[in-house]
């Protein structure tokens, strides 16, 4: 399985994992009971203010960051714009980094609705617990959705509403790629939706962002484009896929 780590088990010994770490959210709630939506620090976004982060995530050499800064508030909105999410009962996000998405996210999620991460980097993991402490994370690979959505309690077939996911899809190899969309697919009630964003260029000029996006409607019954966001580093566009 071409999957980076097993995730949960890949915690360094005496740091518990970021899933077990996380204070579990109130029963029903949806992780907003300090956090309220905003995260702490500056602005909405990590923006460009956390370009030192991701740099330093990209020169250790993990690879699966696959950009140079977190996402912008821009982009942020465009993710979550038209979503449904105000009817959303389970909302699962994928490589949320820093948290340039949940904000955005937590903001709209209705009250009573689930909503946990998923982030590969135990470096990132940190620093998006420091910002959203009361919101449930999972140190570990969105390849695990299935089994993470089992340790929520729910049965891991047909049981989220939407998927966000802030993965470098263009940087993984075409099976990881389809490991995730599948699993995805899984997870994903009928109807439900998967929401990624892809960068303007690489999505046309690599062929692996080629490969991505050849890869969507073979799984998804519908797949449509947003318009480009240019406020972002580098600009990035949104696919909306329903299932
Ligand atoms: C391009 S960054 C995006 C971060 C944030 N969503 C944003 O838009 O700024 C990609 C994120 O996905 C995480 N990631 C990479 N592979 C992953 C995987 N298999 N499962 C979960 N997270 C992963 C990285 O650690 C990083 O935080």
């Amino acid at each position: 399985m071409p999957v980076q780590s097993n995730p949960v088990e890949s915690a360094k010994p005496g740091r518990p994992p970021a899933g077990e770490g996380a204070k579990p959210a109130e029963p029903g709630g949806n992780g907003k009971a300090k956090s309220k939506g905003k995260e702490k620090g500056k602005g909405a976004s990590g923006g460009v203010g956390s370009v030192g982060v991701f740099v330093k995530e990209i020169v250790l050499g993990h690879g699966t960051v696959g950009a140079i800064a977190s996402s912008s508030a821009g982009l942020a909105r465009e993710m979550v714009a038209g979503s449904g999410i105000e009817n959303a009962r389970c909302v699962v996000e994928y490589g949320p980094g820093v948290g340039a998405f949940t904000g955005e996210i937590l903001a709209h999620l209705p009250k009573g609705a689930r909503y946990f991460a998923i982030e590969l980097s135990p470096r990132l993991a940190d620093k998006f617990q420091t910002r959203f402490p009361d919101t449930r994370l999972y140190l570990g690979s969105a390849a695990d959705a299935p089994e993470l959505c089992r340790q929520e309690g729910m049965n891991g077939h047909s049981c989220v509403d939407i998927v966000f996911s802030g993965l470098p899809f263009a940087s993984f190899g075409p099976e990881l790629q389809a490991t995730i969309i599948e699993r995805t697919v899984q997870i994903l009630r009928p109807g439900g939706l998967f929401v990624t964003f892809a960068y303007a260029g690489l999505s046309v000029c690599t062929a692996k962002g080629r490969g991505f996006r050849r890869l969507l409607p073979k799984h998804f019954d519908k797949v449509s484009r947003g318009k480009v966001v240019w406020w972002n580093l580098p600009p990035a566009f949104v696919y909306r896929c329903v299932k």
